[in-house]
């Protein structure tokens, strides 16, 4: 069965054509915008290694939110930088901390809006660490309460998703007994299931003002190298209740992407981290690509990969495109 009665070439031949033929197709609602958001009023804070991504007051993250719903996007994940920063990561399980009152803003407005909280000490520590430290160890078993607690407060704020992602051991099974016991069984859990310990965080440490004062996230976040070990991370999240998956960062884990999407039954989720956003919105300012086709080639790879879901800073860009 070759040339000449075959000739791929047939289908290409129109765009109408080709779309009829397309094997994978982005939706705006397959993507989640994620927005930073700080303390104060009127501030919009330009983050230079994240060109087009911004600090946010809670009062500009509305309108942010509204913008995204308004180009098409279904959810958007928050992440919080407090006024201080302790010890113990006081601001992330703080009822009344940025983001509990981000929450509370963006639901009474835009009710509709799938609201994401991200879970995790690191961007309310003063050592920049994602739980408890003891001696030079950031210290499993005593951070998960601090985590549970956190998911409560945001839960009570109006968060649709719970989405950990400090990648402590046994964190889902402590936050979702705090939820159910706060009567929120009914309320998601998006694991951050297998989150290596990568170098494309770097913009967003800078975002967030998360870098570790001492050491790395090795001790905690995933190898790299390993594959068989993130479908046991994934495993084990869903043995103790998680709903959906994520794997992260997403380009250089395709790989990952795909193997957990053939070993689960539940959605798949992929964060195009901070670090692939800025290169591609690097090499576009110096015109070495053209940004819209890159990015949109981008993002259909990671959804043909096998995610359901994209975390992805371009997510207004694209869904305006998509639109
Ligand atoms: C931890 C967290 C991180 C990101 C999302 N959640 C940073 C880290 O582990 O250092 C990174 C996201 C990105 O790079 O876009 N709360």
């Amino acid at each position: 069965m070759a040339f000449p009665l075959h000739r791929s070439r047939r289908l290409r031949r129109s765009d109408p054509l080709r779309r009829m033929v397309r094997e994978t197709e982005l939706s705006p609602e397959d993507l989640i915008y994620p927005i930073f958001v700080v303390e104060g009023r009127g501030v919009r804070r330009p983050i230079p290694s994240m060109p087009g991504i911004l600090n946010l007051s809670i009062d500009q993250a509305v309108e942010e939110a509204r913008h995204a719903k308004g180009a098409g996007i279904g959810a958007i994940i928050l992440f919080g930088i407090p006024a201080h920063k302790d010890a113990r990561g006081t601001g992330a399980y703080d009822s009344q901390g940025v983001v509990p009152r981000a929450l509370q803003a963006i639901k009474e407005v835009l009710p509709d809006l799938q609201l994401v909280a991200d879970v995790c000490l690191c961007e309310y520590t003063d050592h920049g660490h994602c739980g408890l430290i003891q001696g030079q160890e950031v210290h499993n078993d005593s951070t998960l309460p601090l985590l549970a607690q956190a998911a409560v407060a945001y839960a009570r704020a109006g968060a649709d998703i719970i989405a950990p992602s400090d990648m402590m051991d046994g964190r889902i099974a402590a936050i979702r007994k705090a939820l159910d016991e706060a009567r929120f069984e009914s309320l998601p859990i998006l694991s951050y299931a297998a989150k290596y310990a990568s170098g494309f965080y770097g913009p967003f440490r800078d975002a967030a003002q998360s870098t570790p004062q001492f050491g790395d996230r090795r001790g905690y976040q995933m190898d790299p190298a390993n594959v068989r070990e993130a479908l046991k991370e994934v495993a084990q999240d869903l043995q103790e209740g998680a709903d959906m998956v994520m794997v992260k960062p997403a380009l250089a884990y395709l790989d990952v992407i795909r193997r957990v999407k053939e070993q689960v039954n539940v959605p798949v989720a992929a964060y195009n981290v901070s670090g692939e956003y800025s290169m591609v919105k690097a090499a576009a300012q110096n015109g070495w690509v053209d940004y819209d086709r890159v990015m949109m080639e981008i993002l259909v790879g990671i959804k043909r990969a096998g995610a359901d879901l994209i975390l992805t800073y371009h997510a207004i860009d694209a869904a305006k495109l998509l639109s």
